[in-house]
C-alpha cells in the first residue's frame, strides 16, 4: 500500500527511537524528519535528558516541547547524531544543507560517536549530485566562490535573501561531478571563503534508516 512522504519520514523518524539510550543527550539535526522526531520525543521525554541542536530552528522546536537544549561546548563528544538528508548513497553518503543549517550539523556529526540518518525512500541515489549542492560561503568571498566552483565544473546560484544561522549566505551548485564525494567535499572546502559544504561523505552516516511504503529499511 503507498503511503505518503511524510508517513515514510514518520515511520524512519519513530524507527530512529529505538537507537536513543535512554537518558541520553543527543545531537539533532534540522529538517521535516528531525522535526517528526522532536514530536515523538516530546510525547517521551524520559527517554532523553536533553539534546544539542545543529540550528535555530531546531532549538525552538525544542524549546517548544520543553526539551532541554545543551550547549555542545558543555556535553563533550556525543554518542548519538540524529539527522535527515537530502539525498542518500548506499554507502550512506549524504548531501545535506537544503534547509541551510549544513555547518552546524556536520560539526554536531562530527562530535559523535554514530551518526543516524533517517530518510524517506525519495532521497536514496545511486550516485550524489541529482540535488543542487549547498555551500556555506561567507558573505564577502560570494562572487569569488562562484567563479572557483565554475572551474570545477559546477553551475553556482545564490540563495539569494537567505542568510544562514552563522550570519553567512548559501550557494546551491548543480552539475558537480560527485562520483568521488569525499574528494569533491575536501576540495570545495579548500576554496577561501568556503565556511563549509553540504557533502557528507569524509564523515558519512553510520546508520541509515529509510521509510518506504512496506515499513522501514536500514542500511549500515
Ligand atoms: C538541513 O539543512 C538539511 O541538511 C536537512 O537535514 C535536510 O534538508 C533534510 O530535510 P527534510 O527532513 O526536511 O527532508
Amino acid at each position: 500500500m503507498h503511503v505518503t512522504q511524510d508517513e515514510k519520514k514518520r515511520r524512519a523518524a519513530e524507527a530512529a527511537i529505538e537507537h536513543i539510550e535512554a537518558g541520553a543527550v543527543i545531537g539533532l539535526g534540522s529538517g521535516t524528519t528531525v522535526n517528526l522526531l522532536i514530536e515523538i520525543l516530546a510525547g517521551a521525554k524520559h527517554r532523553i535528558e536533553g539534546a544539542v541542536a545543529s540550528s535555530q530552528a531546531t532549538e525552538a522546536r525544542l524549546k517548544e516541547h520543553r526539551i532541554p537544549v545543551v550547549d555542545l561546548n558543555h556535553t563533550g563528544g556525543l554518542a548519538l547524531y540524529i539527522d535527515g538528508a537530502d539525498e542518500a548513497t548506499q554507502h550512506l553518503q549524504l548531501i545535506k544543507g537544503g534547509g541551510g543549517a549544513l555547518t552546524r550539523e556536520k560539526i554536531v556529526a562530527a562530535a559523535s560517536r554514530r551518526f543516524l540518518c533517517i530518510v524517506d525512500d525519495s532521497k536514496l541515489v545511486d550516485v550524489l549530485g541529482r540535488y543542487p549542492l549547498p555551500i556555506e560561503v561567507l558573505p564577502m568571498a560570494r562572487s569569488y566562490v562562484a567563479r572557483e566552483l565554475v572551474k570545477l565544473g559546477g553551475q553556482p546560484q545564490w540563495r539569494s535573501g537567505y542568510i544562514t544561522d552563522n550570519g553567512n549566505v548559501i550557494l546551491d551548485v548543480r552539475s558537480l561531478s560527485l562520483l568521488d564525494p569525499a574528494k569533491m567535499e575536501a576540495e570545495i572546502n579548500h576554496i577561501a571563503g568556503v565556511v563549509s559544504n553540504g557533502i557528507f561523505a569524509r564523515r558519512p552516516a553510520d546508520l541509515l534508516i529509510i521509510g518506504t511504503d512496506a515499513g522501514v529499511k536500514t542500511l549500515s
